[in-house]
Protein backbone atom coordinates (compact mmCIF):
# COMPACT_ATOMS: atom_id res chain seq x y z
CA UNK A 1 0.00 0.00 0.00
CA UNK A 2 2.76 2.09 0.89
CA UNK A 3 4.70 1.85 -2.66
CA UNK A 4 1.68 2.93 -4.12
CA UNK A 5 1.07 5.81 -2.14
CA UNK A 6 4.56 7.01 -2.65
CA UNK A 7 3.64 6.27 -6.27
CA UNK A 8 0.50 8.39 -5.89
CA UNK A 9 2.87 11.68 -4.75
CA UNK A 10 5.07 10.94 -7.18
CA UNK A 11 2.61 10.93 -9.67
CA UNK A 12 1.63 14.96 -8.02
CA UNK A 13 4.78 16.01 -8.09
CA UNK A 14 5.22 14.89 -12.02
CA UNK A 15 1.68 16.66 -12.15
CA UNK A 16 2.75 20.19 -10.98
CA UNK A 17 6.56 20.07 -12.78
CA UNK A 18 3.94 19.24 -16.44
CA UNK A 19 1.70 21.91 -15.39
CA UNK A 20 4.76 23.95 -15.18
CA UNK A 21 5.66 23.38 -18.46
CA UNK A 22 2.82 23.92 -20.12
CA UNK A 23 2.00 27.33 -18.40
CA UNK A 24 5.54 28.80 -20.01
CA UNK A 25 3.58 30.14 -23.06
CA UNK A 26 1.54 32.40 -21.53
CA UNK A 27 3.16 33.16 -18.18
CA UNK A 28 3.84 36.54 -18.83
CA UNK A 29 0.18 37.13 -19.67
CA UNK A 30 -0.86 35.12 -16.27
CA UNK A 31 1.60 37.82 -14.15
CA UNK A 32 -0.14 40.75 -16.01
CA UNK A 33 -3.61 39.09 -15.34
CA UNK A 34 -2.19 38.90 -11.12
CA UNK A 35 -0.84 42.38 -10.70
CA UNK A 36 -4.52 43.48 -12.09
CA UNK A 37 -5.43 41.09 -10.02
CA UNK A 38 -3.82 42.55 -6.70
CA UNK A 39 -5.09 46.15 -7.75
CA UNK A 40 -8.93 44.90 -7.34
CA UNK A 41 -8.40 42.86 -4.79
CA UNK A 42 -6.35 46.03 -2.95
CA UNK A 43 -9.17 47.50 -3.36
CA UNK A 44 -11.82 44.94 -1.52
CA UNK A 45 -12.16 46.95 1.42
CA UNK A 46 -13.06 50.18 0.22
CA UNK A 47 -17.14 49.62 -0.32
CA UNK A 48 -17.15 48.50 3.58
CA UNK A 49 -15.05 51.38 4.58
CA UNK A 50 -18.30 53.55 3.09
CA UNK A 51 -20.50 51.78 4.97
CA UNK A 52 -18.89 52.63 8.17
CA UNK A 53 -18.32 56.28 7.26
CA UNK A 54 -21.96 56.71 5.82
CA UNK A 55 -23.50 55.06 9.14
CA UNK A 56 -21.36 57.69 11.29
CA UNK A 57 -22.61 60.62 8.98
CA UNK A 58 -26.28 59.17 9.32
CA UNK A 59 -25.84 58.71 13.07
CA UNK A 60 -24.06 62.04 13.68
CA UNK A 61 -26.72 64.12 11.82
CA UNK A 62 -29.73 62.22 13.58
CA UNK A 63 -28.66 62.82 17.09
CA UNK A 64 -27.71 66.47 16.18
CA UNK A 65 -31.25 66.59 14.91
CA UNK A 66 -30.60 67.72 11.98
CA UNK A 67 -31.57 67.18 8.18
CA UNK A 68 -29.00 65.28 6.05
CA UNK A 69 -27.80 67.96 3.25
CA UNK A 70 -26.28 66.38 -0.15
CA UNK A 71 -22.53 67.80 0.81
CA UNK A 72 -22.34 65.62 3.92
CA UNK A 73 -22.21 62.21 1.71
CA UNK A 74 -20.42 63.85 -1.14
CA UNK A 75 -17.12 62.14 -0.51
CA UNK A 76 -18.17 59.05 0.89
CA UNK A 77 -19.80 58.63 -2.52
CA UNK A 78 -17.08 59.83 -4.69
CA UNK A 79 -15.05 57.36 -3.09
CA UNK A 80 -17.60 54.26 -3.37
CA UNK A 81 -18.04 55.33 -7.08
CA UNK A 82 -14.37 55.93 -7.90
CA UNK A 83 -13.42 52.01 -6.06
CA UNK A 84 -16.34 50.15 -7.36
CA UNK A 85 -15.14 51.50 -11.19
CA UNK A 86 -11.59 51.20 -10.70
CA UNK A 87 -12.05 47.43 -9.14
CA UNK A 88 -14.20 46.79 -11.75
CA UNK A 89 -11.55 47.78 -14.67
CA UNK A 90 -8.82 45.78 -12.94
CA UNK A 91 -11.05 42.69 -12.60
CA UNK A 92 -12.82 42.65 -16.47
CA UNK A 93 -8.95 43.70 -17.87
CA UNK A 94 -7.20 40.73 -16.00
CA UNK A 95 -10.27 38.36 -17.38
CA UNK A 96 -9.54 39.45 -20.45
CA UNK A 97 -6.30 38.80 -20.25
CA UNK A 98 -6.97 35.59 -18.69
CA UNK A 99 -9.11 34.34 -21.23
CA UNK A 100 -7.19 35.47 -24.12
CA UNK A 101 -4.28 33.31 -22.13
CA UNK A 102 -6.43 29.82 -22.22
CA UNK A 103 -7.19 30.48 -25.78
CA UNK A 104 -3.35 30.60 -27.24
CA UNK A 105 -2.68 28.19 -24.10
CA UNK A 106 -5.32 25.57 -26.03
CA UNK A 107 -3.75 26.43 -29.58
CA UNK A 108 -0.47 25.97 -28.41
CA UNK A 109 -0.92 22.72 -26.64
CA UNK A 110 -3.61 21.20 -29.52
CA UNK A 111 -1.06 22.33 -32.68
CA UNK A 112 2.11 21.00 -30.21
CA UNK A 113 0.39 17.38 -30.60
CA UNK A 114 -0.97 17.30 -33.91
CA UNK A 115 2.40 18.56 -35.20
CA UNK A 116 4.43 15.63 -32.93
CA UNK A 117 1.87 12.67 -33.82
CA UNK A 118 2.28 13.50 -37.15
CA UNK A 119 5.87 12.79 -37.13
CA UNK A 120 6.02 9.66 -34.47
CA UNK A 121 6.91 5.97 -36.38
CA UNK A 122 3.55 4.20 -37.12
CA UNK A 123 4.31 1.80 -34.72
CA UNK A 124 3.59 4.17 -32.05
CA UNK A 125 -0.26 3.97 -33.15
CA UNK A 126 -0.51 0.49 -32.80
CA UNK A 127 1.12 0.57 -29.03
CA UNK A 128 -0.90 3.41 -28.54
CA UNK A 129 -4.92 3.34 -27.96
CA UNK A 130 -6.80 5.95 -29.57
CA UNK A 131 -9.13 6.91 -26.54
CA UNK A 132 -5.74 8.01 -24.96
CA UNK A 133 -4.67 10.34 -27.94
CA UNK A 134 -8.69 11.58 -28.13
CA UNK A 135 -8.49 11.83 -24.17
CA UNK A 136 -5.48 14.27 -24.36
CA UNK A 137 -6.48 16.77 -27.30
CA UNK A 138 -9.98 17.16 -26.09
CA UNK A 139 -10.25 17.17 -22.53
CA UNK A 140 -6.75 17.19 -20.92
CA UNK A 141 -6.69 20.38 -23.08
CA UNK A 142 -9.74 21.52 -21.32
CA UNK A 143 -8.87 20.36 -17.80
CA UNK A 144 -5.36 22.03 -17.88
CA UNK A 145 -6.34 25.14 -19.46
CA UNK A 146 -8.74 26.35 -16.77
CA UNK A 147 -6.22 25.57 -13.89
CA UNK A 148 -3.23 26.92 -15.83
CA UNK A 149 -5.17 29.83 -17.26
CA UNK A 150 -7.60 30.80 -14.44
CA UNK A 151 -6.09 29.68 -11.40
CA UNK A 152 -3.72 31.42 -10.47
CA UNK A 153 -5.44 34.72 -10.91
CA UNK A 154 -8.62 33.09 -9.10
CA UNK A 155 -6.53 31.70 -5.96
CA UNK A 156 -4.23 35.40 -5.55
CA UNK A 157 -7.87 36.71 -5.74
CA UNK A 158 -9.23 34.43 -3.04
CA UNK A 159 -6.65 34.71 -0.92
CA UNK A 160 -5.63 38.65 -1.31
CA UNK A 161 -9.50 39.48 -1.01
CA UNK A 162 -10.44 38.18 2.65
CA UNK A 163 -7.07 38.66 3.74
CA UNK A 164 -7.67 42.61 3.11
CA UNK A 165 -11.27 42.64 4.61
CA UNK A 166 -9.80 40.89 7.49
CA UNK A 167 -6.80 43.78 7.94
CA UNK A 168 -9.96 46.37 7.61
CA UNK A 169 -12.17 44.57 10.10
CA UNK A 170 -8.80 44.50 12.65
CA UNK A 171 -8.32 48.01 11.67
CA UNK A 172 -11.94 49.33 12.22
CA UNK A 173 -12.70 47.02 15.66
CA UNK A 174 -10.65 44.31 16.54
CA UNK A 175 -12.99 42.74 18.98
CA UNK A 176 -16.02 42.84 16.22
CA UNK A 177 -12.91 40.91 14.11
CA UNK A 178 -12.61 38.29 16.76
CA UNK A 179 -16.21 37.59 16.84
CA UNK A 180 -16.47 37.31 13.12
CA UNK A 181 -13.97 35.19 12.88
CA UNK A 182 -14.33 33.15 15.30
CA UNK A 183 -15.78 29.71 13.43
CA UNK A 184 -13.04 29.79 10.80
CA UNK A 185 -10.26 27.97 12.56
CA UNK A 186 -12.64 25.04 12.78
CA UNK A 187 -14.16 25.33 9.33
CA UNK A 188 -10.08 25.12 8.28
CA UNK A 189 -9.14 22.24 10.88
CA UNK A 190 -12.12 20.12 9.42
CA UNK A 191 -11.81 20.91 5.72
CA UNK A 192 -8.56 20.34 6.54
CA UNK A 193 -9.43 16.71 7.87
CA UNK A 194 -11.34 15.85 4.68
CA UNK A 195 -8.53 16.63 2.31
CA UNK A 196 -6.02 14.85 3.51
CA UNK A 197 -4.68 12.28 1.15
CA UNK A 198 -6.29 14.61 -1.35
CA UNK A 199 -3.57 14.45 -3.84
CA UNK A 200 -2.74 10.42 -3.30
CA UNK A 201 -7.26 9.44 -3.53
CA UNK A 202 -7.40 12.02 -6.76
CA UNK A 203 -4.23 10.30 -8.27
CA UNK A 204 -5.88 6.70 -7.34
CA UNK A 205 -9.29 8.10 -8.65
CA UNK A 206 -7.64 8.94 -11.81
CA UNK A 207 -6.29 5.25 -12.29
CA UNK A 208 -9.85 3.94 -11.48
CA UNK A 209 -11.46 6.59 -14.53
CA UNK A 210 -8.60 5.29 -17.04
CA UNK A 211 -9.49 1.88 -16.64
CA UNK A 212 -13.16 1.99 -17.40
CA UNK A 213 -12.44 5.03 -20.05
CA UNK A 214 -9.94 1.88 -21.68
CA UNK A 215 -12.15 -0.72 -21.21
CA UNK A 216 -15.41 1.03 -22.93
CA UNK A 217 -13.08 2.09 -26.11
CA UNK A 218 -12.24 -2.02 -26.05
CA UNK A 219 -15.90 -3.25 -25.55
CA UNK A 220 -17.12 -0.46 -28.86
CA UNK A 221 -13.73 -1.76 -30.84
CA UNK A 222 -14.08 -5.18 -30.29
CA UNK A 223 -17.92 -5.38 -30.76
CA UNK A 224 -18.11 -6.82 -34.03
CA UNK A 225 -15.66 -9.70 -33.40
CA UNK A 226 -17.62 -10.30 -29.85
CA UNK A 227 -20.80 -10.35 -31.76
CA UNK A 228 -19.61 -12.30 -34.31
CA UNK A 229 -18.37 -15.12 -31.99
CA UNK A 230 -21.79 -14.85 -29.68
CA UNK A 231 -19.95 -14.20 -26.70
CA UNK A 232 -21.83 -10.77 -26.52
CA UNK A 233 -22.53 -11.29 -22.67
CA UNK A 234 -18.92 -11.90 -21.41
CA UNK A 235 -17.87 -8.88 -23.20
CA UNK A 236 -19.19 -6.48 -20.85
CA UNK A 237 -17.55 -8.09 -17.97
CA UNK A 238 -14.18 -5.90 -17.99
CA UNK A 239 -16.28 -2.65 -18.66
CA UNK A 240 -18.75 -3.62 -15.47
CA UNK A 241 -15.74 -4.96 -13.32
CA UNK A 242 -13.88 -1.48 -14.12
CA UNK A 243 -16.81 0.78 -13.22
CA UNK A 244 -17.94 -1.54 -10.52
CA UNK A 245 -14.10 -0.87 -8.95
CA UNK A 246 -14.56 3.40 -9.59
CA UNK A 247 -17.63 3.36 -7.75
CA UNK A 248 -16.61 1.45 -4.48
CA UNK A 249 -13.21 3.36 -4.33
CA UNK A 250 -15.00 6.14 -4.80
CA UNK A 251 -17.98 5.42 -2.19
CA UNK A 252 -14.96 4.27 0.28
CA UNK A 253 -13.03 7.64 -0.10
CA UNK A 254 -16.24 10.03 -0.01
CA UNK A 255 -18.63 7.82 2.52
CA UNK A 256 -16.75 9.16 5.35
CA UNK A 257 -16.02 12.41 4.69
CA UNK A 258 -19.87 13.60 4.46
CA UNK A 259 -20.62 14.13 7.85
CA UNK A 260 -17.45 16.05 8.22
CA UNK A 261 -18.12 18.64 5.19
CA UNK A 262 -21.58 19.04 6.49
CA UNK A 263 -20.20 20.59 9.62
CA UNK A 264 -17.45 22.42 8.11
CA UNK A 265 -20.07 23.79 5.59
CA UNK A 266 -22.52 24.86 8.66
CA UNK A 267 -19.60 26.71 10.06
CA UNK A 268 -19.52 29.40 7.35
CA UNK A 269 -22.95 29.18 6.56
CA UNK A 270 -24.92 32.40 6.26
CA UNK A 271 -27.83 32.16 9.24
CA UNK A 272 -25.02 31.03 11.49
CA UNK A 273 -22.58 33.69 11.12
CA UNK A 274 -25.93 36.25 11.17
CA UNK A 275 -26.68 34.82 14.10
CA UNK A 276 -23.05 35.07 15.92
CA UNK A 277 -22.14 38.26 14.40
CA UNK A 278 -25.27 40.20 14.82
CA UNK A 279 -25.30 38.63 18.25
CA UNK A 280 -22.06 39.36 19.45
CA UNK A 281 -21.77 42.44 18.09
CA UNK A 282 -25.28 43.61 19.77
CA UNK A 283 -23.31 42.69 22.85
CA UNK A 284 -19.98 44.67 21.85
CA UNK A 285 -21.92 47.53 21.24
CA UNK A 286 -24.42 47.48 24.57
CA UNK A 287 -21.18 47.46 26.16
CA UNK A 288 -19.81 50.32 24.31
CA UNK A 289 -17.27 48.84 22.45
CA UNK A 290 -18.68 48.67 18.54
CA UNK A 291 -20.86 51.74 16.92
CA UNK A 292 -23.91 50.14 15.00
CA UNK A 293 -22.04 50.81 11.33
CA UNK A 294 -19.51 49.08 12.44
CA UNK A 295 -21.06 45.76 13.55
CA UNK A 296 -23.17 45.76 10.26
CA UNK A 297 -19.93 46.08 7.97
CA UNK A 298 -17.91 43.97 10.08
CA UNK A 299 -20.98 41.19 9.90
CA UNK A 300 -21.25 41.67 5.84
CA UNK A 301 -17.60 41.17 5.78
CA UNK A 302 -18.01 37.54 8.41
CA UNK A 303 -20.39 36.46 5.92
CA UNK A 304 -18.90 36.91 2.32
CA UNK A 305 -15.24 36.05 4.14
CA UNK A 306 -15.69 32.49 3.90
CA UNK A 307 -17.00 32.41 0.61
CA UNK A 308 -13.90 33.65 -0.92
CA UNK A 309 -11.65 31.02 1.49
CA UNK A 310 -13.58 28.18 0.14
CA UNK A 311 -13.14 28.89 -3.36
CA UNK A 312 -9.75 27.93 -2.93
CA UNK A 313 -9.99 25.22 -1.06
CA UNK A 314 -12.08 23.97 -4.71
CA UNK A 315 -9.13 25.12 -6.73
CA UNK A 316 -7.02 23.30 -5.14
CA UNK A 317 -9.27 20.01 -6.12
CA UNK A 318 -8.73 21.03 -9.78
CA UNK A 319 -5.24 21.51 -9.28
CA UNK A 320 -5.02 17.69 -8.34
CA UNK A 321 -6.79 16.67 -11.47
CA UNK A 322 -5.22 19.43 -14.15
CA UNK A 323 -1.75 17.53 -12.70
CA UNK A 324 -2.31 14.21 -14.14
CA UNK A 325 -3.71 15.78 -17.51
CA UNK A 326 -0.80 17.67 -17.82
CA UNK A 327 1.57 15.13 -17.23
CA UNK A 328 -0.52 12.48 -20.11
CA UNK A 329 -0.07 15.89 -22.48
CA UNK A 330 3.38 16.36 -21.66
CA UNK A 331 3.97 12.41 -22.52
CA UNK A 332 2.55 12.53 -25.45
CA UNK A 333 4.63 15.72 -26.38
CA UNK A 334 7.28 14.14 -25.81
CA UNK A 335 6.78 10.70 -27.50
CA UNK A 336 9.46 10.00 -29.93
CA UNK A 337 9.31 11.19 -33.41
CA UNK A 338 11.22 10.10 -36.81
CA UNK A 339 13.83 12.16 -36.85
CA UNK A 340 13.96 15.00 -39.75
CA UNK A 341 17.86 15.52 -41.24
CA UNK A 342 19.09 19.36 -41.24
CA UNK A 343 21.16 18.62 -44.26
CA UNK A 344 18.73 17.27 -46.90
CA UNK A 345 19.74 15.98 -50.38
CA UNK A 346 17.69 16.02 -53.64
CA UNK A 347 17.25 12.40 -54.98
CA UNK A 348 18.44 11.83 -58.06
CA UNK A 349 16.16 10.09 -59.99
CA UNK A 350 13.22 8.04 -58.66
CA UNK A 351 14.73 4.29 -58.45
CA UNK A 352 13.58 2.83 -54.84
CA UNK A 353 16.64 0.71 -53.53
CA UNK A 354 15.30 -1.41 -50.50
CA UNK A 355 18.83 -3.13 -48.96
CA UNK A 356 19.30 -5.46 -46.20
CA UNK A 357 16.18 -3.62 -44.23
CA UNK A 358 14.93 -5.62 -41.03
CA UNK A 359 11.96 -4.38 -39.12
CA UNK A 360 9.92 -5.13 -36.32
CA UNK A 361 7.27 -4.15 -34.31
CA UNK A 362 8.21 -4.57 -30.84
CA UNK A 363 9.31 -7.92 -30.62
CA UNK A 364 7.25 -9.01 -33.98
CA UNK A 365 9.95 -9.34 -36.77
CA UNK A 366 7.85 -8.20 -39.76
CA UNK A 367 11.11 -8.15 -42.61
CA UNK A 368 14.03 -9.97 -42.48
CA UNK A 369 16.95 -9.01 -44.58
CA UNK A 370 15.00 -7.82 -47.95
CA UNK A 371 16.68 -6.06 -50.58
CA UNK A 372 14.63 -5.24 -53.55
CA UNK A 373 15.09 -2.46 -56.35
CA UNK A 374 11.77 -0.69 -57.41
CA UNK A 375 12.65 1.00 -61.33
CA UNK A 376 10.47 4.30 -62.44
CA UNK A 377 7.97 3.04 -64.90
CA UNK A 378 7.51 -0.42 -64.07
CA UNK A 379 5.06 -2.09 -61.59
CA UNK A 380 6.22 -4.73 -58.72
CA UNK A 381 3.63 -6.79 -56.89
CA UNK A 382 4.23 -7.75 -53.43
CA UNK A 383 2.70 -11.40 -53.24
CA UNK A 384 2.65 -13.11 -49.91
CA UNK A 385 0.12 -14.63 -47.21
CA UNK A 386 -1.13 -12.51 -44.60
CA UNK A 387 1.18 -11.25 -41.92
CA UNK A 388 4.15 -11.78 -44.29
CA UNK A 389 5.30 -7.93 -44.50
CA UNK A 390 3.76 -6.61 -47.10
CA UNK A 391 2.18 -3.89 -45.73
CA UNK A 392 5.09 -3.06 -43.40
CA UNK A 393 7.19 -2.29 -46.35
CA UNK A 394 5.01 -0.38 -48.21
CA UNK A 395 4.69 2.12 -45.42
CA UNK A 396 9.00 1.98 -44.70
CA UNK A 397 9.25 3.00 -48.04
CA UNK A 398 6.90 6.10 -47.53
CA UNK A 399 9.02 6.76 -44.02
CA UNK A 400 6.10 5.75 -41.63
CA UNK A 401 8.85 4.42 -39.81
CA UNK A 402 12.87 3.98 -40.18
CA UNK A 403 14.10 0.09 -40.34
CA UNK A 404 16.31 -1.09 -37.17
CA UNK A 405 19.04 -2.08 -39.69
CA UNK A 406 19.24 -1.74 -43.80
CA UNK A 407 18.59 1.24 -45.99
CA UNK A 408 15.58 2.36 -48.26
CA UNK A 409 17.18 4.91 -50.98
CA UNK A 410 14.80 7.00 -53.35
CA UNK A 411 17.39 8.01 -56.27
CA UNK A 412 20.34 6.90 -54.72
CA UNK A 413 19.90 8.94 -51.30
CA UNK A 414 18.85 7.11 -48.10
CA UNK A 415 15.12 8.43 -47.11
CA UNK A 416 16.68 9.80 -43.77
CA UNK A 417 18.56 12.29 -45.64
CA UNK A 418 15.76 13.19 -47.46
CA UNK A 419 13.61 16.45 -46.12
CA UNK A 420 10.04 14.76 -45.66
CA UNK A 421 8.45 17.55 -48.26
CA UNK A 422 10.72 16.08 -51.29
CA UNK A 423 9.44 12.35 -49.96
CA UNK A 424 6.09 12.84 -50.34
CA UNK A 425 6.28 15.25 -53.49
CA UNK A 426 7.84 11.93 -55.04
CA UNK A 427 5.87 9.32 -53.13
CA UNK A 428 2.21 8.58 -52.91
CA UNK A 429 0.37 5.81 -51.35
CA UNK A 430 -2.79 3.97 -50.97
CA UNK A 431 -2.87 1.88 -47.68
CA UNK A 432 -5.67 -0.97 -47.76
CA UNK A 433 -7.05 0.63 -44.89
CA UNK A 434 -11.05 0.99 -45.44
CA UNK A 435 -11.24 4.00 -43.83
CA UNK A 436 -9.37 5.66 -46.92
CA UNK A 437 -13.28 5.13 -48.86
CA UNK A 438 -14.99 7.90 -46.65
CA UNK A 439 -12.94 10.47 -48.31
N1 LIG B 1 1.12 -1.86 -36.21
C1 LIG B 1 1.60 -3.08 -35.90
N2 LIG B 1 1.99 -3.39 -34.65
C2 LIG B 1 2.47 -4.59 -34.34
N3 LIG B 1 2.63 -5.60 -35.23
C3 LIG B 1 2.24 -5.36 -36.49
C4 LIG B 1 1.71 -4.09 -36.89
N4 LIG B 1 1.43 -4.14 -38.21
C5 LIG B 1 1.79 -5.37 -38.62
N5 LIG B 1 2.27 -6.11 -37.59
C6 LIG B 1 2.79 -7.47 -37.70
O1 LIG B 1 3.83 -7.46 -38.64
C7 LIG B 1 3.71 -8.57 -39.51
C8 LIG B 1 3.57 -8.08 -40.94
O2 LIG B 1 2.34 -7.39 -41.07
P1 LIG B 1 1.87 -6.67 -42.40
O3 LIG B 1 0.65 -5.92 -42.07
O4 LIG B 1 3.00 -5.94 -42.99
O5 LIG B 1 1.50 -7.92 -43.30
P2 LIG B 1 0.76 -7.96 -44.69
O6 LIG B 1 1.60 -8.83 -45.56
O7 LIG B 1 0.46 -6.59 -45.17
O8 LIG B 1 -0.58 -8.70 -44.29
P3 LIG B 1 -2.00 -8.58 -45.04
O9 LIG B 1 -1.91 -9.37 -46.28
O10 LIG B 1 -2.94 -9.19 -44.05
O11 LIG B 1 -2.27 -7.12 -45.27
C9 LIG B 1 2.54 -9.37 -39.00
O12 LIG B 1 3.05 -10.39 -38.15
C10 LIG B 1 1.74 -8.38 -38.20
O13 LIG B 1 1.09 -9.04 -37.14
MG1 LIG C 1 -1.26 -5.53 -45.68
Amino acid sequence: MSVVKEQDHQNNQAGQTAMKRLSKPIKVWVTIAQVLTIFSALLAFVPYLALVWLGDIFLSVQMAGEQLRAEQVHEVVELLIMAFLSRLFFHALSLIITHFADMKLRFVIRQQIVSRLSRVPLAWFSQTDSGKIRNAVQDDTKTVHTVVAHAPVDVLNGVLSPLVLLVFMFVVNWRLALVGVATIPLYFFLQGLSMKDMGPKTAEMNRHLAKVSSSMIELVAGIKVVKAFGKTGEAHQNYQEATKDFSQAYWEWCAPLIGLCSVAGELISVPLLLLINLGGGALLFVAGFASLPQVLACTLIAIVLPVAISSVANTTWSYQMAGAAAVRLCNIMDTPVIPETNSPKQPNGLTVQVQNVTYSYGDTRALNDVTLTLKPNTITALIGPSGSGKSTLATLIARFDDPQSGSICLGGVDLRDISSQTLYNNIAFVLQDPMIKSY
